[in-house]
C-alpha cells in the first residue's frame, strides 16, 4: 500500500477511518517556520461541511494534535507528525460492501484483513490530516514565495458558479472564497433548495471544483512523467471521489480549432506573457507564468440513504442497505481545501 508521497519532500498518511486516531508524517519540511494557527486552523475548518448545505450527522470538528517537528511554534527540522481524533462514526454495517465505495476491492486487495468500517484507510476522512498538510505548505508558498492557492465549486449538479477565468486578477476573491462558503457568485439558496430536494430524496450529487494558483514563476515542473500536470493531477486523482482532473480548458479544447485555442505570445516592457491562458498555465509539464487552472470533478457521494445492492462480504450475496445515517449530499461543497492542499504539498515539493 503506498500512502507515502513525494521527492524533496515526504508525507506519510496514516491511520483508518474508524480508529480513533489518524495522522500524517511530513519530513523534509523548511526550519524556522512560525506556525500560524489561525491560517491553518481556518484553512481546514472549510472542509468541514457547511451545516446550511449539508446537515450530516458526520460533521466532525478536526481536533488535532501537533506530536514531532514543532518547538515553540517553530518548525524545527525534524520530521512533522499530527494526528487527529475521530470522535463520531455511525455504527453501519461493516460486513455489507457499498456500491461505488471501495469496501470490495479493499476486502480482495487486502485478502479479506482489511479494515473497512467507513471506508477504513480509502475513506475521505483522511483527507483531514491531509488538508493540515496543505495548510502548512500554503503557508509556507505564501511566506516565501509569495504564491497563493485560491478554489470554489465552480459546479454542483446543474447550478453554475463564474469561472476564475474571467477574472484578471482571481486572487481579488481571495478573502471571500477563504470561508465555508465556497462561491464567487451568490448561488446559496439555489444549492442550498438543491441539496435540501436531494437529502430528502435520499440522493446524492458531483460537483467540480475550480483552483487557480497565482504567483508561480516560470519553469516551475519538468517533462514527460514528472511534468507537473502529471505530478498534480496524479495526486489529485489519489484523492477520494475524483474522477476527472483537466488543466486549462482541458476536454473543452476537443471542440476548439486551433486559432481559439491558442495563448499567443504578448511581450510588454520586455516581460514575457501570454494572451490567454487556454492551456492552464503549463507547457510541456512546466509552469508557463500564467495563472496555474485546472478543475477537478468529483463523483456523487457513493453512500446514499436510499436502498441500494450492496455485496455481503461474508457470502458474496447481494444484500440491500439502507443506510440511517447520512452521508454529505455532494463531497464537492467541502472539497476547495483539500484540492488546495493537493496543489500546495504538490508546489511546495517542486519548489523546495
Ligand atoms: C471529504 C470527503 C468526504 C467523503 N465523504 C463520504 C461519505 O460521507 N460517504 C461516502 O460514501 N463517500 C464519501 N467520500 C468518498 C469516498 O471516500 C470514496 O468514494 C471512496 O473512498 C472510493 O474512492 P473512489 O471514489 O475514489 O473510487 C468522501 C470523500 C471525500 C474527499
Amino acid at each position: 500500500m503506498s500512502s507515502i508521497w513525494g521527492n524533496n519532500l515526504k508525507i506519510s498518511l496514516f491511520g483508518q477511518s474508524h480508529q480513533r486516531q489518524m495522522g500524517i508524517t511530513i519530513d523534509g519540511f523548511l526550519c524556522g517556520m512560525k506556525l500560524d494557527f489561525d491560517y491553518i486552523d481556518a484553512f481546514i475548518a472549510r472542509r468541514t461541511p457547511n451545516p446550511l448545505f449539508n446537515a450530516t450527522s458526520r460533521a466532525e470538528k478536526d481536533n488535532y494534535e501537533i506530536i514531532s517537528g514543532v518547538s515553540d511554534g517553530f518548525t524545527n527540522g525534524s520530521p512533522i507528525t499530527v494526528i487527529f481524533q475521530n470522535k463520531a462514526y455511525s455504527n453501519d454495517d461493516c460486513t455489507v460492501a457499498r456500491p461505488s465505495h471501495a469496501d470490495y476491492t479493499a476486502f480482495v486487495k487486502y485478502k479479506g484483513f482489511a479494515d473497512i468500517c467507513g471506508g477504513g484507510h480509502l475513506s475521505g476522512r483522511l483527507t483531514a490530516p491531509l488538508t493540515f498538510a496543505g495548510a502548512l505548505c500554503a503557508q509556507a508558498l505564501y511566506e516565501k514565495h509569495k504564491i497563493r492557492i485560491i478554489s470554489h465549486v465552480k459546479s454542483i449538479l446543474d447550478i453554475c458558479d463564474r469561472s476564475f477565468a474571467n477574472y484578471d486578477n482571481p486572487l481579488s476573491l481571495y478573502e471571500r472564497l477563504f470561508t465555508s462558503y465556497p462561491f464567487i457568485d451568490d448561488i446559496a439558496d439555489r444549492v442550498q433548495a438543491l441539496t435540501n430536494r436531494l437529502s430528502a430524496e435520499k440522493d446524492s450529487c458531483g460537483g467540480v471544483v475550480e483552483c487557480c494558483v497565482v504567483g508561480l514563476p516560470v519553469g516551475v515542473g519538468s517533462p514527460r512523467f514528472d511534468g507537473l500536470d502529471a505530478r498534480l493531477g496524479g495526486f489529485l486523482f489519489s484523492l477520494p471521489a475524483v474522477k476527472g482532473v483537466e488543466f486549462g480548458r482541458g476536454f473543452d479544447f476537443a471542440n476548439m480549432t486551433g486559432k481559439a485555442a491558442v495563448d499567443e505570445f504578448v511581450v510588454r516592457d520586455g516581460k514575457v506573457s501570454l494572451s490567454s491562458n487556454n492551456c492552464g498555465g503549463v507547457n510541456g509539464g512546466i509552469s508557463n507564468g500564467m495563472p496555474l487552472l485546472f478543475n477537478v470533478c468529483f463523483k456523487p457521494t457513493p453512500t446514499i440513504a436510499a436502498p441500494v445492492r450492496g455485496l455481503n462480504l461474508a457470502d458474496m450475496t447481494t444484500a440491500v442497505i439502507e443506510r440511517k445515517s447520512p452521508s454529505d449530499v455532494c463531497i464537492a461543497l467541502r472539497a476547495c481545501p483539500i484540492v488546495e492542499a493537493a496543489a500546495a504539498i504538490v508546489l511546495l515539493d517542486e519548489i523546495a
